[in-house]
């Protein structure tokens, strides 16, 4: 990695054991500091392309979103941050991806905007779309090629970083109105206080960006709002904004299907390199790189760790050091998710045979969780509950483990609330929404979420999974150390629940024949 230097140009030289310490980060580059080389810099580009970006696609349904977001919260300035980059180690930052309800709220996808903040100020009188707020988005603008900025700055310098968005590119592009970063303070703090006084109420999503939080919180302070009443309300908007994205709308069931077939390219890039996976003596690895090589390739990411898991580690729910050996005779679980431009992320998991063939014992494991995948779709309908759908899946793994023998007491002791002995060998949930985040809407309010009714435009995830350790002494030999899941995506749609992830092989038989196929 190329050095940096971080001293701001105008800074004396450091001189020796008089340098202080906080510079002394600085000591293994010194870029010249003259007036001529800043000249110099400075001059001979070639103009910038005048030429604004057309309307991004989500910008009418962000507008929504936010016109949604407006009604609810009346006569309120709210402030939703993007979120800074963040350090990994030292000097040395993660690749920017910014808070899900900003990236909701304002259709910005990857790398936008570190340290953006939307404020949306209540109007007096509703604007013409009927909106009772206006968003601005106040973010660091591309800097001029006469600033130090340019290159001598390497988290936001186009020299380090490469050419910013400008104020008017951001907002052609996405029809918000758009602010310097350094307008923000004034913008969060101007009149902020208790309404009954005349201020405005201040709500902000919190502990997305600390500089933001320190910003609201000091605006309370000097007006006398309630810091305990603010707690609540600012976790209000937190939990609207998780609910908002229940439903998706059209663009981002778009989304989620661009997201699900790079997936699916994904693990067709797994079956291929499965040979060389076997090869090395951390397959695992092999198994991960050839997901996540499919996934960047394409400019993507992963929404989450990829699970690559051969034989025992299969039931380690999140195993994701993926350092073992990849063994013919074994089944391999992979769990994974690519997440495009867009951010939306598709989260699946398939087991499958590492020699390409399920023996009788993995099949009868593999089958019951199939089983259990089928009584779970078909509980994914509007009108159910969603707790529902994880009942039907449980209720099949219990009758499948009671035929089998393994349950110390009935099928319906363990699905009572008394019970639950079945879950030794399921212990995690069979759903949760899917959209930005992984475990999409997790702030939501339990009545909406696990105990709401399932709605027409829900994505969620049907994920049921049996996991026998290789030191089960409660089953028999046989079983110990096969671990299965079968995860898919649904949509629901007025008549039930529509896989998402349909294009991979859900039964042993089509996955066989998937797996020969992909090998030949
Ligand atoms: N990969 C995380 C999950 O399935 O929920
Ligand atoms: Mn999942
Ligand atoms: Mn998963």
């Amino acid at each position: 990695m190329t050095s940096q230097n971080q001293t701001p140009a105008e800074t004396p030289l450091p001189e020796g054991e008089n340098q202080p310490l906080g510079e002394r980060v600085t000591n293994r580059s010194q870029p010249p500091r003259s007036a001529a080389f800043k000249e110099f810099i400075g001059s001979q580009w070639a103009p910038r392309s005048e030429q604004l970006p057309a309307r991004a696609e989500v910008a009418e349904a962000a507008a929504r979103r936010r016109a949604a977001i407006s009604a609810k919260f009346p006569g309120e300035r709210l402030v939703i941050p993007a979120g800074p980059l963040k350090v990994r180690s030292n000097d040395v930052d993660y690749r920017f991806r910014p808070h899900s309800a900003f990236a909701h709220l304002t259709g910005l996808g990857v790398d936008h905007e570190p340290d953006a903040v939307l404020v949306m100020e209540p109007l007096a009188e509703p604007a013409a779309d009927g909106s009772g707020h206006e968003a601005t988005l106040y973010f660091r603008p591309l800097a001029g090629r006469d600033t130090d900025q340019f290159y001598s700055d390497p988290r936001y310098g186009e020299f380090w970083v490469g050419p910013q968005p400008t104020l008017e590119e951001i907002h052609a592009e996405y029809g918000i109105a758009t602010a310097d970063l350094s307008e923000l303070e004034v913008a969060v703090t101007k009149n902020a206080g208790n309404r009954a006084l005349g201020g405005v109420q201040v709500r902000l999503v919190r502990e997305v960006d600390l500089n933001v939080d320190a910003l609201v919180d000091t605006s309370r302070y000097n007006t006398g709002v309630d810091l305990e009443q603010a707690d609540t309300q600012d976790a209000a908007l937190t939990e609207a904004l998780s609910e908002l994205r229940l439903i998706k709308d059209e663009v981002e069931v778009a989304n989620l299907r661009r997201a699900i077939a790079a997936t699916v390219t994904g693990f067709e890039n797994i079956i291929r390199a499965l040979p060389a996976a076997k090869a090395h003596r951390r397959g695992e690895r092999v198994v991960e790189t050839a997901f996540f090589s499919a996934a960047r390739t394409e400019g993507n990411d992963v929404g989450y760790e990829t699970i690559a898991a051969c034989g025992n580690n299969a039931t380690v729910l999140h195993w994701i050091r993926n350092d073992g050996t990849v063994r013919d005779g074994e089944l391999m679980l992979v769990d994974a998710g690519v997440e495009d431009d867009t951010l939306y992320t598709a989260d699946i998991t398939r087991t499958f045979p590492v020699d390409g063939t399920y023996t009788p014992v993995q099949k009868r494991i593999y089958d019951a969780v199939l089983t259990a995948s089928e009584a779970a779709f078909a509980a994914a309908k509007p009108g159910n509950r969603f707790r529902d759908v994880h009942a039907a899946a449980m209720r099949s793994l219990a009758e499948s483990l009671d035929s089998w023998g393994l349950l110390p007491v009935s099928v319906e002791e363990a699905v009572s609330d008394e019970g639950g002995q079945h879950r030794r060998w399921m212990p995690h949930g069979t759903s949760h929404h899917l959209g930005l985040d992984v475990h999409d809407c997790a702030q939501a309010k339990r009545e909406l979420y696990i105990d709401g009714i399932i709605e027409e435009g829900m994505v969620f995830t049907i994920e049921p999974g049996l996991y026998f350790k290789e030191d089960d002494l409660a089953v028999p030999e046989e079983y110990r150390g096969i671990g299965v899941r079968l995860e898919d995506d649904v949509l629901i749609t007025a008549d039930g629940a529509q896989n998402l992830t349909a294009a991979l092989p859900r039964t042993t038989e089509e996955i066989e024949a998937w797996m020969a196929e992909l090998a030949g």
